[in-house]
């Protein structure tokens, strides 16, 4: 979709409404408020402590926010706990890889593609016939997923034992198994060389328009996000400091201005 089509008003895939979030005296979030428009790739920006993951938190369901309000589809999702956000199509990456270290690459995406599934303890204890049909289809999922992104010659290996750029796009699969329809990624570059920064980004334009999935991109490479982002948000202590294209969000003199008082670039 283009900017300007977006500008005739389409209503938001999602929306953030005037989010605060507070821990004790912080004020982690004050009062953002921005659109997510289907099939974009939104970079949310900002120095170190400005929000970025705990807007994600707020997205995936981990934080309350204090006030505000979030909108998919034009539906709250605030009274979903974390673990009912994968139904609704929320699929996230963590800024600090969160796999389980013991088990294997695909016993990993597989918790992913169990995290749609609406399968219960009586049904699974049953086997019932659609449970059977189900770990079929999840088996065929997870497959499909690992040689999508390259990962079958490490299907069965341990993930403790891999690369972290390896452990990062098995994150990664696990939040494509569930079939989100929008993505999060919390620094999906952290850690990796500039070779692989070039790959990561062409990757996740690929999943946005093969996959149609809508992404929200949190990064510290500018080079990355100015180039894949269709539309930048910056932050900075908790509050919306720019948006627009990322052209425009660069030449912001707030933006600079935050920046320049970082460590960050
Ligand atoms: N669970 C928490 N309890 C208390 N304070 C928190 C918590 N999570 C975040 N904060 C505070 O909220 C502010 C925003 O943090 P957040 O992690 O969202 O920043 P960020 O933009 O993701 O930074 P970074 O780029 O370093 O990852 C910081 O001051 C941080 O210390
Ligand atoms: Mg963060």
């Amino acid at each position: 979709m283009t900017q300007a089509q977006l500008a005739q008003g389409a209503s938001p895939l999602l929306a953030v409404r005037d989010v605060s979030v507070v821990f004790g005296g912080i004020v982690a979030l004050n009062g953002v408020s921005f659109d997510m428009h289907k099939g974009q790739i939104l970079g949310l920006i900002g120095p170190n402590g400005a929000g970025k993951t705990t807007l994600f938190n707020c997205l995936s369901r981990l934080y309350q926010p204090s006030s505000g309000d979030i909108l998919m589809d034009g539906v709250s999702i605030l009274s979903r706990p974390p673990h009912r956000i994968a139904e609704i199509g929320i699929g996230r990456t963590f800024q600090n890889v969160a796999l389980f270290p013991n088990l294997s690459v695909m016993d990993n995406v597989r918790v992913g593609a169990h995290a749609k599934t609406s399968s219960d303890i009586i049904s699974d204890s049953l086997r019932l016939a659609w449970v059977r049909r189900s770990e079929t289809s999840i088996n065929r999922k997870v497959q499909e997923i690992l040689a999508y992104l390259g990962l079958e010659d490490v299907a069965h290996t341990v993930v403790s034992g891999l690369p972290f750029g390896t452990q990062k796009r098995v994150e990664l699969a696990r939040a494509l198994a569930a079939d989100p329809k929008i993505l999060l990624l919390d620094e999906p570059a952290g850690g990796l060389n500039h070779e692989e920064v070039y790959v990561l980004g062409d990757l996740i334009r690929k999943i946005r328009s093969e996959r149609h999935m809508t992404v929200l991109l949190v990064e510290h490479h500018m080079g990355l996000v100015m180039s894949i982002a269709d539309h930048v948000v910056a932050l900075n202590f908790g509050k919306k400091l720019a948006e627009g294209t990322p052209a425009q969000v660069q030449a912001d003199p707030d933006v600079i201005k935050a920046y320049l008082g970082s460590k960050d670039q």
